[in-house]
């Protein structure tokens, strides 16, 4: 038996002529940090926001299903509630509520208040940046301070799943160490994560598995470390 938390069977989406996903099939079982990398344009956040239903309106073809369930047609708000949780590409924090309105938002799902205060709490410790500012608007933070207000605000809700695209993008090496120790520490903590990343070699260190994606395609799937030391993977992305 396979504890199946997420399965994309033959994604296919196209923006008009242009075909960004051509054919995915990617899963991502209980407790598993996948990573799906690729180059600029390969396809990924296109992937994130099929599953996530986001997309702009564009021809869309294939099954997703979360949970063992059909995923395809689910509102937002019900995806969240079923505790699937993204970080989008851009952060997509609420630019005109505070820092600590973000974290609350977070939890709408959730109505144990004392919890609620801990877990913020708990995040205002891992970044203390974001307590110094916590009745700062959002939309005034730098972007890294959004990056990690977003994944906060995301982790609020308790996910079951969590999708990150590009959690690393736009921060400085420090802070690119600082999420990468929390993406690790979520995943150790149970949370099934699916994180999209230009930065493969911290991506396939992280992760369990991992998937390669071009030109709408994957090209390479298999175990992360196995991943890392393969020199066609090297050689296209690690630049090594
Ligand atoms: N709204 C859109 N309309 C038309 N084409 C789009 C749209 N969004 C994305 N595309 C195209 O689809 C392809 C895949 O884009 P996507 O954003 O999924 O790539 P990506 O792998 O996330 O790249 P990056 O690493 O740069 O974020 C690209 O060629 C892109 O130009
Ligand atoms: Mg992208």
């Amino acid at each position: 038996m396979t504890d199946n938390i997420l399965k994309v069977s033959g994604l296919k989406v196209a923006y008009g002529g242009i075909k960004a996903v051509k054919g995915l099939d990617l899963e991502v079982n209980k407790g598993e940090l996948v990573t799906l990398i690729g180059a600029n344009g390969a396809g990924k956040t296109t992937t994130l926001k099929a599953i996530t239903g986001t997309l702009p309106p564009c021809k869309v073809e294939g099954e997703i299903s979360y949970l063992g369930k059909p995923l395809r047609g689910t509102q937002s708000f019900r995806m969240v509630q079923q505790k699937l949780a993204m970080v989008p590409e851009g952060r997509g924090v609420f630019t005109r509520m505070t820092i600590h309105e973000n974290l609350l938002m977070g939890a709408y799902t959730r109505d144990d208040q004392a919890g609620i205060a801990q877990d913020i709490e708990k995040w205002y410790a891992v970044f203390p940046r974001l307590k110094e500012r916590s009745s700062q608007l959002a939309g005034t933070l730098s972007g890294g301070e959004q990056q990690m207000l977003a994944m906060a605000r995301a982790l609020m809700c308790h996910p079951t799943l969590l999708l990150l695209d590009e959690p690393s993008m736009g921060l400085s090496p420090i802070m690119v160490e600082k999420i990468f120790e929390v993406i690790r520490d979520v995943s150790q903590q149970g949370i099934t994560i699916l994180l999209v990343e230009q930065n493969a070699k911290l991506a396939l260190q992280a992760a369990h598995r991992g998937y390669v994606m071009e030109s709408g395609s994957l090209t390479m799937t298999g175990n992360a470390a196995q991943m890392l030391n393969d020199p066609r993977v090297q050689a296209a992305y690690l630049g090594e």
